[in-house]
C-alpha cells in the first residue's frame, strides 16, 4: 500500500510571552492509503498541533511532510479537516453550515441534494436543518462538522476528537457509520481521540504520544479484521491491546 502522509522529525515550538513553548519534539507518523490511523495522548501534549500543521494552518515547524509523495508546503492537496472546535459558522443555519463544502466546489445538484438529505437522517438531524448552531446541542454541532467534512469530499480526512462530545449511544452510531464510510469510500483517516477502546476499534495503527513536548512512545498496529464488529470489544486480543496502550500511556 503506498504512503499517504509521512511525517518525519517533526518539530515545533510556539513562542508563548518571549517564552518558547516545546510542543513537538521528533514525530515521525505514517499514514498508508486507506489506513485508519489514531493518535492518543495526555490532554495539551500536541495533539491538535499536528494536525493543524497537516491542515496547513501551521506553517513555521521543522521536519518534512509529505502527502502523497509530495512535501506538504508545496502540494496543493485538500484534506477534509474537521478541527477540535467545530467552527460551524454562527449566521449560517445547520443545513447551510453542512452544505457549504458543495458551494464552495459549485456541486449543489439534485443528486447530490437528495444525498445531503440522506446523510442528515442518519446522522439524526433532521427536523433541525433550520436551526441555528447556537440552538443546538454540542453533539449535533458535532454531527453537523464531521458531515460538513465528509462533504469535503477529500480522500483522506483529518479528525480532531470528533466524538468527543456525544453520549455513549449517539457515539456507537458514528462509529459504525465511519467505518461503513471507510469502506464504501476508500477514505484515508487520520484520526484524534482520547479514548484508548475508540482508537482500537477502529484503527489499524495506534500512535501514543507522550506529555509535552510530544514525541511518539508507542506504535501498535492492530490486527482485527475488517469489517469489524462490536464483539471484538470482548476478545482477549482486545484487552490485550487496551493493556499495551495504556501500559504507554501511564
Ligand atoms: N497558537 C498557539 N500559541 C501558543 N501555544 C499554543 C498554540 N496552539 C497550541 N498551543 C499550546 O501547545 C500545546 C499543545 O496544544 P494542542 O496541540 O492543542 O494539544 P492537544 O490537542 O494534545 O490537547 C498546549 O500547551 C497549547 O497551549
Ligand atoms: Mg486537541
Amino acid at each position: 500500500m503506498s504512503i499517504k502522509i509521512k511525517i518525519e522529525n517533526l518539530s515545533k515550538t510556539f513562542k508563548v510571552s518571549k517564552k518558547t513553548l516545546e510542543v513537538l519534539d521528533n514525530i515521525n507518523i505514517e499514514v498508508h492509503e486507506n489506513q485508519f490511523v489514531s493518535l492518543i495522548g495526555p490532554s495539551g501534549c500536541g495533539k491538535s498541533t499536528v494536525l493543524r500543521i497537516l491542515a496547513g494552518l501551521e506553517k513555521d515547524f521543522s521536519g518534512n511532510i509529505t502527502v502523497n509523495g509530495e512535501s506538504i508546503k508545496a502540494s496543493s492537496f485538500q484534506f477534509g479537516y474537521m478541527p477540535q472546535k467545530d467552527l460551524l459558522m454562527p449566521w449560517r443555519t445547520v443545513y447551510e453550515n453542512i452544505i457549504l463544502p458543495l458551494e464552495i466546489s459549485g456541486k449543489k445538484d439534485r443528486s447530490k441534494k437528495i444525498e445531503v438529505e440522506n446523510l442528515i437522517k442518519e446522522f439524526g438531524l433532521q427536523g433541525f436543518e433550520n436551526f441555528y448552531p447556537s440552538e443546538i446541542s454540542g453533539g449535533m454541532k458535532q454531527r453537523a462538522g464531521i458531515l460538513r467534512t465528509f462533504l469535503m469530499n477529500s480522500d483522506t480526512m483529518l479528525l480532531d476528537e470528533p466524538f468527543g462530545a456525544l453520549d455513549a449511544i449517539t457515539r456507537i452510531k458514528m462509529q459504525e457509520w465511519l467505518l461503513k464510510v471507510l469502506i464504501e469510500h476508500k477514505k484515508t483517516v487520520l484520526f484524534i481521540t482520547h479514548d484508548i477502546e475508540e482508537a482500537i476499534f477502529l484503527s489499524d495503527r495506534v500512535y501514543v504520544l507522550s506529555d509535552r513536548p510530544a514525541h511518539v512512545i508507542k506504535t501498535l498496529d492492530i490486527a482485527f479484521p475488517r469489517p469489524r464488529n462490536r464483539e471484538m470489544l470482548s476478545s482477549r486480543e482486545f484487552l490485550e491491546y487496551k493493556d499495551i496502550l495504556l501500559k504507554g500511556l501511564l
